[in-house]
């Protein structure tokens, strides 16, 4: 039985996040749909079988956000702007006002979950991130318009803060999560990031709440929904 009857939407689906979040939804037999920039990119990385599956187009363009909405149930977002490079957008553009603009047409288009990845210290203006475009605080005004959207009777939504993302496994690792953004430094494997965010889609103590999540030390999981 599908844990989650709905398809997802997955925004980002190309990132390093993003291609873990298609894996883990595949593993838990939930449909899907990818809103990618590139097909070329997206086949080359999960196969022809996706070809029906892909809408192209930028988090900056409505009409092309408005295309991949389709049935969509719910909307998981691991977008991140390119920081370091002076020619991409900046957050402002895609970590605010993307997810905002996302955020609202999948409101609109009858999106009932949105499962956002944010990061740990958003609330945290003096951060040495945020000398990248303000990233934290753009992350942060994005967080905010999907907790405004999501947070009313019908709808629910999930923010995720990792720490440091780096690239192991799945469920090889205990877990630390938390609220309130007290957490100052630590990493997680991108995996285990991606499947939070497929989980908090059917794990009722994920819904409606923000957390942040690092790794703590190496142990097999069978599940981590009890992190929550
Ligand atoms: N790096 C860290 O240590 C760290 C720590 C905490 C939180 N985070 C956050 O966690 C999230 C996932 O990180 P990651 O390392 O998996 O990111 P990533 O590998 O850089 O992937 C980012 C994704 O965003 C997509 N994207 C960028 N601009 C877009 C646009 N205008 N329209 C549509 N898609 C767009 C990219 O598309 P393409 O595939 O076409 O490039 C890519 O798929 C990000 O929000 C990041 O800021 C990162």
């Amino acid at each position: 039985m599908k844990p989650f009857k709905g398809s997802v939407l997955v925004v980002g689906a190309t990132g390093r996040t993003g291609v873990w979040v298609v894996k883990r939804l595949q593993h838990h037999h939930i449909d899907f749909h990818l809103f990618v920039r590139s097909g070329e990119k997206a086949l080359e990385l999960f196969g022809p079988e996706v070809i029906d599956k892909l809408t192209i187009g930028s988090i900056e363009h409505p009409e092309e956000i408005k295309a991949a909405m389709g049935h969509a149930e719910a909307v998981i977002c691991a977008i991140g702007g390119n920081v370091t490079d002076p020619k991409s957008p900046p957050p402002s553009a895609i970590d605010r006002d993307g997810v905002k603009r996302l955020a609202l047409i999948a409101k609109e288009s009858g999106v009932k979950y949105f499962v956002l990845i944010s990061s740990l210290g958003v609330t945290k203006p003096d951060h040495p991130l945020n000398k990248y475009g303000q990233v934290l605080t753009m992350k942060l005004e994005g967080e905010n318009e999907v907790r405004r959207l999501f947070s009313e009777p019908g709808y629910s939504y999930t923010i995720l803060r990792p720490g440091g993302l780096i690239d192991g496994p799945p469920m090889n690792h205990a877990l630390h999560f938390d609220t309130g953004d007290r957490i100052s430094t630590g990493v997680i494997d991108r995996s285990d990031v991606a499947e939070a965010a497929v989980i908090s889609l059917f794990t009722p103590e994920a819904h409606n709440l923000t957390f942040e999540l690092i790794q703590a030390e190496q142990a097999k999981q069978s599940s981590i929904s009890q992190y929550f």
